[in-house]
């Protein structure tokens, strides 16, 4: 295994604000591929112009049904540090092609070797939680028991809590254990990984996420958690069995009960995030004509820091080398 010696996430941050940059132009027309094939066409683009020998470990599919950013694909100039990537040019896709708030543009990074791969897995049920709750959470223990133990550990009483749960019928359940505890709802249509980066930032008065999403979601957000000290406990949730039967046949163990440090086995992981659509805790792409805003969030798990980073682009510069037409 080789170390990274530098902060990572200052290049991979480019690569996020370049997706989300992309991306925005397709806000609320109706149009998922197109967002999303955008995005995955400034990312790679972006990614090429990176000293990294960089293997997509998560990334849009199979190989057949995407073609870049397909699962396996190598990515930058193969010269530097050996990654394992997990990429979401577009988390969110309904979310962007609606308008609606929270799809950000992803990337989560650790040395070659050490990132977990969810084979043929959809669907994760998870919970996530910030630093002062990250012992005290167990994903097969009863929601009022999580509650109660959360609240306790963040010094509040549980119907001071909120916790982020997707809107789906699955979680019929869900919410009504957590509606019978006491505790609040905040309910979103998609876009779990922002739900993950909400549990550790305290502005954003979410203070956890619950409920089943998607695998390849579980990953990224476990490398942004690993880095705020934050911990998501997950285990694979098929929701069909042709699923179900596939995870079998690829020899991954169902019953597994996944942390950050088995999803992420190493302390050298990086983050990046830049926002799309805007949301409670990252600003949107904001064109101001001849340029364009973006707000990223960046963590470096090693050292435990995040950063937020409000990036002014100017087209008639950057159009001059930019490999990616912005404008
Ligand atoms: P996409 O960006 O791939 O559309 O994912 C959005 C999302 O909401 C994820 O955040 C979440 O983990 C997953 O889909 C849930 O899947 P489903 O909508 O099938 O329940």
């Amino acid at each position: 295994m080789q170390a990274p010696e530098k902060n990572l996430a200052f290049d991979l941050v480019r690569v996020t604000e370049s997706a989300a940059l992309s991306a925005a132009r397709w806000l609320g027309l109706g149009n998922k591929e197109g967002g999303d094939g955008a995005a995955v066409d400034a990312m790679r683009l972006s990614f090429n112009s990176l000293d990294v020998d960089a293997t997509v470990i998560i990334g849009e599919g199979e190989k057949d049904n995407a073609p870049m950013l397909y699962n396996g694909e190598k990515v930058g100039r193969g010269t530097g540090t050996k990654l394992d990537i997990a990429v979401d040019p577009v988390e969110g896709t309904n979310l962007l092609a609606t308008g609606r708030p929270n799809s950000i543009a992803v990337i989560g990074a650790c040395p070659a070797g050490t990132m977990y791969n969810p084979g043929p897995s959809y669907y994760m049920k998870k919970i996530a939680v910030g630093p002062e709750a990250r012992n005290v959470v167990d994903l097969d223990a009863p929601v009022a028991d999580n509650l109660m133990n959360i609240a306790k550990a963040r010094g509040k009483d549980v119907h001071d809590l909120v916790v982020f749960v997707l809107d789906k019928p699955r979680h019929k359940q869900l919410i009504a254990d957590i509606r019978a505890a006491g505790a609040r709802i905040q309910l979103h249509t998609d876009g779990d990984v922002a739900g993950a980066l909400m549990v550790a930032d305290p502005k954003t008065g979410v203070d956890a996420m619950m409920g089943t999403g998607g695998t390849p979601e579980g990953v990224i957000a476990a490398c942004a958690l690993k880095g705020v000290g934050g911990q998501l406990l997950g285990r694979l949730d098929p929701q069909s069995e042709a699923e179900k039967e596939a995870i079998i046949n690829a020899g991954i163990n169902l019953n597994e009960i996944l942390s950050i440090e088995s999803l992420i086995k190493s302390e050298d992981a990086f983050f990046a995030a830049t926002g799309i659509s805007g949301g409670t805790f990252l600003n949107g792409v904001q064109f101001i004509g001849g340029g364009a805003i973006t707000h990223s969030m960046v963590i470096r798990a090693k050292t435990g820091t995040l950063r937020y980073i409000e990036s002014h682009h100017n087209w008639n510069r950057l159009m001059k080398f930019s490999a990616v037409d912005y404008s």
